[in-house]
């Protein structure tokens, strides 16, 4: 058996530049992970497909998940089978901007190449990601990376320091078309140069006010993470969640219980760069 986990990304900075006639956007953005996330399992063998933990309610009734789409990706570009038992443990919430489906497609990448002797680096397993989403490749890198395109062409950056990171979805699910169409189509201008984190702090996410005009309650959720003294506080993706990062693990651990007061019903992660 082996067990592959599936961090959770954040888009550190995300900005639109252009809208294209593929229907996609042009985007740069700052990818990142943390250190925790879905975890999933596979066993050569009969065929099946299982979902278990906190969010695996939110995936009943979906047809085609993307881990299988990725195993059938997999088998059609390796000449393999790539049949056996998945099952997807589901501790991040659904369609919330820190990369779940995506993360877990590239996750039964990974764990069908370490099986099948193919390297990670293979340009082929990137074509299977790219094929499946356009996160999909940042997630089979796994690294903090600068994505332009689609966000699917990737250059590697520094890696970023462990700093304390908080999580947070208000628990409303949020489709990505329809974010980007929302977008209001007016550039606003590139990632800055130099150090990540300092490229980071410079940047934005241009789908938070098209995401705030879908899901109103981003704004408090990005306003209440401001009131907890980060470094940094913004939207990942098209939302909902809502990421902070720290200097001190005690400032996230205070972040934490003054949220935790505020609104209850909202889903945490304490958890930290990876
Ligand atoms: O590539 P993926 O299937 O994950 O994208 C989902 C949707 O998000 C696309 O259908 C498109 O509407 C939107 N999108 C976009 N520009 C991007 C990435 C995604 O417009 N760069």
């Amino acid at each position: 058996m082996i067990t592959e986990p599936a961090p959770a990304k954040i888009n550190l900075a995300l900005h639109v530049r252009a809208r294209r006639a593929d229907g996609y956007h042009e985007l740069e953005t700052l990818f990142a992970f943390v250190a925790d996330g879905d975890v999933l399992t596979f066993a050569p063998g009969p065929a099946s497909f299982a979902v278990t933990g906190p969010f695996a309610d939110s995936l009943a009734g979906e047809g085609d998940n993307l881990v299988l789409r990725a195993a059938r990706g997999f088998a059609d570009a390796f000449g393999v089978a790539a049949e056996g038992a998945w099952v997807l443990d589901k501790r991040l919430p659904v369609a919330s901007g820190i990369g779940g489906g995506s993360a877990d497609a590239a996750a039964a990448l990974r764990a069908l190449a370490r099986l099948h002797g193919v390297g990670l680096d293979d340009p082929r397993l990137f074509a299977v990601a790219d094929a499946l989403g356009s996160d999909v490749p940042a997630c089979l890198l796994g690294r903090a990376a600068l994505g332009t395109g689609r966000g699917e062409q990737l250059v590697p950056l520094d890696d970023l320091p462990p700093l304390p990171a908080l999580l947070v979805n208000p628990l409303v699910a949020v489709s990505t078309g329809p974010v980007f169409r929302a977008w209001d189509g007016v550039d606003r201008g590139p990632i800055a140069e130099g150090a990540t984190l300092a490229r980071a702090l410079a940047g934005r996410n241009d789908l938070e006010p098209p995401a705030r005009s879908i899901a109103p309650v981003i704004g408090a959720v990005v306003a209440r993470l401001q009131a907890t003294g980060p470094l940094i506080a913004r939207m990942s993706g098209s939302g909902a969640t809502c990421f902070a990062l720290y200097e001190e693990e005690a400032a996230r651990t205070a972040a934490v219980a003054a949220i935790r007061a505020a609104a209850p019903d909202w889903w945490c992660l304490e958890t930290r760069l990876a």
